[in-house]
């Protein structure tokens, strides 16, 4: 059975008040995309992306570790349904032993900062059993100076200790591109400061 990873702001609020931040991010990775390309969005949270993607590709599948999330992202596709989305409370690990099919993209937005340490590596390895190439969105290592750094700061501290723990370990252990490199992946391409705090980097094995 999958585990249910639960935060206090999963749901209505993280739909309503987290996730529209993202848009940029979002707007960004979906022009990365070839169209007609099979996408998985590993850590969805409310299924946002999704919407994006679906409008150009030709199957988007969010899959979440939080009940919670992906309860919201199905009522959002119930609003307003479409063929090419779907939405599961699945693990990667239980996708891989179920025979899942392949897909030309494995996105994390914003997920891999808030996975522990020990787990990230394993992570960014099942995306690449499952997907031909991996977007990730989220933090610039090192971080830029200004409001949006401080700003960053507060709302990973607000999110709860365990998550602002895995957040300070992935700043200062150099974030993705260090993951990158230890797992052996190469870098295809990277967008820094998309918006300022963020970048965006596509790698494959
Ligand atoms: C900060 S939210 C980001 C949600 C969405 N990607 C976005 O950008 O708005 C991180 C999400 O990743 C999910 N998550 C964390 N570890 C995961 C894992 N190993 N597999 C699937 N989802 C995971 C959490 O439950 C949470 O919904």
């Amino acid at each position: 059975m999958t585990k249910n990873k639960y935060h206090w702001y999963d749901g209505w609020f993280y739909d309503k008040v987290i996730a529209p931040n993202q848009d940029k991010l979002f707007e960004q990775i979906t022009s990365l995309i070839e169209p007609g390309s099979g996408v998985i969005d590993i850590g969805c949270g409310t299924g946002r992306l999704a919407f994006s993607l679906a409008a150009k590709c030709k199957t988007v599948l969010g899959i979440d570790l939080s009940e919670r999330n992906i309860d919201r992202a199905r009522f959002s596709l119930s609003l307003h349904p479409d063929d090419k989305i779907s939405f599961q409370h699945h693990d990667i690990s239980d996708l891989i032993s179920n025979g899942q099919d392949h897909f030309d993209f494995a996105v994390f937005t914003y997920v891999i900062h808030e996975v522990p340490e020990e787990e990230r590596i394993t992570l960014l390895n099942e995306a690449a059993i499952i997907a031909d190439k991996i977007i990730i969105g989220d933090y610039l290592v090192p971080k830029p100076g200004g409001f949006g750094s401080f700003l960053s700061e507060v709302i990973e501290f607000i999110a709860g200790s365990d998550h602002y723990k895995n957040y300070r370990s992935y700043m200062s252990n150099g974030g993705i591109s260090f993951l990158a490199e230890k797992a052996g992946f190469r870098i295809i391409n990277e967008i820094s400061n998309a918006p300022l705090t963020n970048h965006i980097i596509i790698l494959a094995k």
